[in-house]
């Protein structure tokens, strides 16, 4: 009994003390100074943390004045925070919580821990000041398709290359450089001018583009006479990711300046809008900014980029979005393309015809990988049904991207009419076979050897889902080879693949059965 009475009055002081130490609230960097929050905002670095349904919701404010939002578990002063810049990219840190300290040590890094402080009441409202109010946003609803990107889009974006280093002058030579190399012809007809074409707005709060270029209207009838359509970008918060104007409280007046310009693409980048919203409104943010698109009459393909987070491939298409971004930022390196390429198997059934899974732009020909393994970013994203938006300099392609990037077979993969993306069906360490149903009954196959040695990579029909015999093609060789039947295998070099359309014979059909082999 006595026990029991000691057990519950411990719990009651814990509790107690649990309750002191609260972690809701603000928490600033122990070092900041009144000069910085004043005078560099671009410094400021804050952490909240609020109750909300029951558990709670922590945001950290980073330099640029973005949002990001950390997941936040409370042991008495024992606290998980786990930033969640994007899907895939979660980045946990233990702390320690004293009544008016929080000391975080970022896990594994060997890092002295960063100690934050409660912000002053002067220092706090100035940081209450610093966060824009939040505008009304729509209920919910799913908004029908609005009938575009029937199969993934295909173009250029200035990004990758670029970054904000364009002008109109570059653009009208990249829409030049992609007729005269093909790839308009080959499909890649998108030419998005990403982050960096902003200008202020004028008195009316019409926004304008920035100096480098003096005419969009000019500019995309230019494209539109080459057969080139035009893609733009801003973001739903006060600022760009890298810190233009953006679109916030101006969603409806953006899309009728964009429609009046001419603009069939839009990029919706969530960049400083976490600063506003929490990632659970994502929904409600892109729905009525496509409701404003749709208002103007003028049809755009409307590209949601929000780094994959809140699961976006779940609502993404009833917010009316025509694509949606799965990932983080890829970059040109093997690691990072093949790290986001091959973890998009278990998003294949949330996309389709006017609606699309996007692991990020193509970086074939930005120099940093080689052949083989631009070749598995090619095959890769045809599997998985991916917008094909390439992102190298076109102006001065080398021949060996253009084949690469315009070669028919993998463009037809890619396109294909049934829009069902494709799945990893073999996992045997580092070697991967994925495939892709396409239409008329062929089956894409890709054999990926993800390794640093030479292997044997191979799968039977039955992974395949194949009966009988298949004819079949050899995709990046351009030439057929024998029949095959029971299985599929080829020695492929390290960060290569092999890449196949399989056509199974008539009689294997799904749901005959095999043919009798006696
Ligand atoms: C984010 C996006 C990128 C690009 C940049 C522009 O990082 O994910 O694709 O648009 O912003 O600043």
């Amino acid at each position: 009994m006595l026990v029991v009475a000691l057990s519950v009055v411990a719990a009651l002081i814990d509790s107690a003390a649990a309750q002191e130490l609260a972690i809701t609230g603000t928490w600033v960097p122990q070092e900041m100074t009144a000069d910085v929050l004043a005078h560099q905002p671009q410094n400021v670095r804050v952490l909240t943390v609020r109750e909300a349904r029951g558990g709670l919701i922590g945001k950290l404010i980073v330099p640029g004045l973005a949002g990001i939002p950390v997941a936040v578990e409370q042991n008495g002063d024992r606290i998980r925070l786990v930033i969640q810049i994007a899907r895939g990219m979660e980045t946990p840190f233990d702390a320690t919580l004293t009544p008016d300290h929080l000391s975080v040590t970022s896990l594994g890094s060997g890092n002295p821990p960063t100690m934050l402080r409660r912000p002053s009441p002067e220092e706090g409202q100035v940081l209450e000041r610093m966060t824009p109010a939040k505008l009304p946003i729509p209920p919910v609803k799913a908004l029908p398709p609005n009938g575009l990107a029937r199969t993934p889009p295909m173009g250029f974006s200035t990004w990758n290359h670029f970054q904000t280093g364009i002008d109109d002058r570059t653009i009208r030579d990249i829409g030049d450089a992609l007729v005269k190399t093909g790839m308009r012809d080959a499909g890649y007809v998108y030419v998005n001018i990403d982050d960096g074409w902003q200008g202020d707005r004028d008195e009316h709060g019409t926004l304008r583009a920035n100096g480098k270029f003096p005419d969009m209207k000019a500019l995309a009838a230019y494209l539109h006479g080459q057969g080139l359509k035009l893609g733009m970008y801003t973001s739903p918060g006060p600022k760009s990711c890298a810190g233009f104007e953006g679109t916030y409280g101006h969603e409806e007046q953006d899309a009728r300046t964009f429609a009046e310009w001419g603009v069939d693409y839009l990029k919706y980048d969530w960049c400083s809008a976490g600063l506003i919203y929490d990632d659970a409104e994502m929904p409600a943010v892109y729905q009525k900014m496509a409701e404003a698109i749709r208002a103007t009459g003028r049809p755009m393909v409307f590209s949601l980029c929000q780094y994959g987070r809140a699961d976006v491939w779940k609502w993404g298409a009833d917010a009316g979005g025509n694509l949606w971004r799965t990932t983080g930022d890829i970059t040109d390196k093997w690691q990072v393309m093949s790290t986001i390429g091959f973890a998009q198997d278990d998003l294949a059934p949330f996309a389709g015809p006017g609606h699309w899974n996007d692991p990020d732009m193509l970086e074939v020909g930005n120099g940093s990988m080689s052949a083989a393994e631009y070749r598995t970013h090619m095959s890769l994203w045809a599997l998985l049904a991916a917008p094909l938006i390439a992102g190298h300099d076109v102006r001065s392609s080398a021949p060996e991207t253009v084949a690469l990037l315009t070669n028919r077979e993998v463009i037809a993969i890619d396109q294909d009419a049934l829009g069902r993306p494709g799945r990893r069906v073999v996992r045997r360490g580092p070697l991967e076979v994925w495939t892709r149903p396409l239409e008329g009954k062929k089956i894409a196959v890709g054999l990926f050897n993800r390794g640093e040695a030479p292997a044997k990579v191979e799968a039977s029909f039955t992974e395949l889902g194949i009966k009988g015999r298949a004819g079949a093609l050899d995709v990046w060789a351009q030439r057929s080879l024998d029949a095959l039947e029971g299985i599929v295998s080829a020695e492929v070099e390290p960060h290569a693949v092999m890449l196949l359309v399989l056509e199974p014979s008539a009689e294997g059909e799904a749901g005959k059965p095999a043919a009798s082999k006696k």
